[in-house]
């Protein structure tokens, strides 16, 4: 199968800038009500999107006008209003199918989000398939939602981490994840970008290396899904989970999609409500896939929330999205290379989304606390990534990260900012 361009330079190689629209970040500012307000007497400049991002006022309407208009709990009424509801949930379903390219709807699960997810796959994955002295491949620069699930299952289990490791830049060994292979491996879950480092790993690859050797792959997209288009059958990996607040939707909500497959052979983790086809105190018979790994009322307006989410990024385009998120990447980092004392953490050649650095003698803290005195909301500490931190000898970094409303204004506001820091601590 060809490859499908998802990687900014490879959208640009592929396309040229020129077949795709342009996003006017001024523009899109102007649907995020927070943006009209001031913050410290200035405009707000955001640059904590990988955090969580802002929310256009299509997603706060939709939320809003679904509970003032359709409102009911969904999969159980015969009535109306019930109906509408059920239909507006499971359209988004189908919205999610159709944004990350999976084959069917039947393979997307609503989540409470991407932390939810990868323990929903840990623990459903560990019961029939982890055994005691069997082994589970991660990367160095995993978030800790994508490293704890795990590690509980090995306490349980008896089974332990192979970690693949990485060089100074913040790039995976890959030579050195394919020897990690063996008769024991059971799974591999890595991040698709690092939330720490912006780093965007080989996933095509990894998942081509792993299945050779008869192994599944967790593809964690919470810091991928928001910056570039995702083909999940192009990445032919086995399950890919993410987050909506990381995607202009709202918190508490997310996906896990899983080949149907997957989904058809693991057990479910939650038992309750709308899981279930019968229950009897003898015997409960399932219900199919997606709706056996979602017990109880889910997060219906969140869902909706995310479907508007979707619909806001398609109308920007994916591949806009990325080719904007990656000039501004590119500025953001040649500016900062350029300021005396500035030390850039992660330079992996592929990065999207994420600019972390250092400043000589200056705590990433007290970075954080200027550049907010400054109107400039960044974050700073180890970004649940301790390994990571740990790998690289530093206990934090100051990261910028961005999104669709990003403009040059913020770089500057940024710059200036940073160079404010480095003139209190001269
Ligand atoms: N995982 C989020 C971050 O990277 C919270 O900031």
């Amino acid at each position: 199968m060809e490859d499908i361009p998802c990687c900014p330079p490879d959208i640009e190689r592929a396309a040229g800038t020129s077949g795709i629209p342009r996003i006017d970040p001024r523009v899109v500012r102007q649907d995020f009500p927070i943006f009209t307000r001031t913050y410290r007497d200035r405009p707000l400049v955001y640059l904590d999107s990988a955090a969580s991002t802002q929310k256009p006022a299509a997603v706060i309407d939709a939320v809003r006008s679904f509970y003032e208009e359709h409102y009911a709990n969904i999969h159980r009424g015969v009535y109306h209003l019930s109906q509408i509801a059920t239909a507006r949930f499971e359209a988004v379903r189908e919205k999610v199918r159709d944004f990350i390219h999976a084959a069917s709807s039947r393979e997307i699960v609503f989540t409470g989000g991407t932390t939810d997810g990868i323990n929903l796959v840990a623990r459903s994955y560990a019961r029939d398939h982890i055994r005691e002295g069997d082994e589970i491949i991660l990367s160095t620069m995993e978030h800790h939602a994508n490293i704890v699930p795990w590690q509980m299952v090995c306490e349980e289990r008896g089974a332990r981490l192979r970690v693949i490791p990485m060089t100074d830049e913040g790039e995976l060994l890959i030579d050195e994840y394919e020897k990690l292979f063996g008769p024991r491996t059971r799974i591999v879950a890595v991040t698709h970008v690092s939330n720490a480092l912006g780093t965007v790993n080989p996933i095509r690859r990894m998942v081509r290396v792993a299945h050779e050797h008869g192994v599944p792959v967790l593809v964690d997209g919470a810091q991928s899904v928001q910056h570039m288009p995702i083909d999940v059958r192009d990445l032919d990996c086995d399950f890919f989970v993410f987050s909506g607040h990381k995607m202009y939707g709202p918190t508490g909500v997310g996906v896990l999609y899983a080949k149907s497959d997957w989904l058809e052979r693991l057990p479910p983790v939650r038992g309750g409500g709308d899981m279930i086809l019968s229950v009897s105190f003898e015997k409960t018979v399932y219900n199919k896939p997606p709706y056996k790994f979602e017990a109880g009322t889910p997060n219906i307006a969140g869902v909706i929330g995310l479907g508007a989410a979707i619909d806001y990024l398609r109308a920007l385009d994916m591949r806009a999205v990325a080719v904007h998120e990656h000039a501004l990447l590119e500025q953001a980092t040649e500016r900062m290379r350029a300021i005396p004392g500035v030390r850039l953490i992660g330079t992996a050649p592929e990065r999207a989304g994420v600019l972390s650095f250092m400043l000589c003698a200056v705590h990433p803290h007290d970075i954080g606390t200027i550049l907010d005195q400054d109107g400039v909301a960044i974050r700073a500490g180890h970004h649940c990534a301790q390994p990571t931190m740990q790998r690289l000898g530093i206990p934090a970094t100051a990261r910028a990260s961005f999104g669709v409303y990003n403009t040059d204004e913020d770089i500057a506001a940024l710059i200036a900012a940073v160079e404010h820091v480095l003139k209190v601590f001269s």
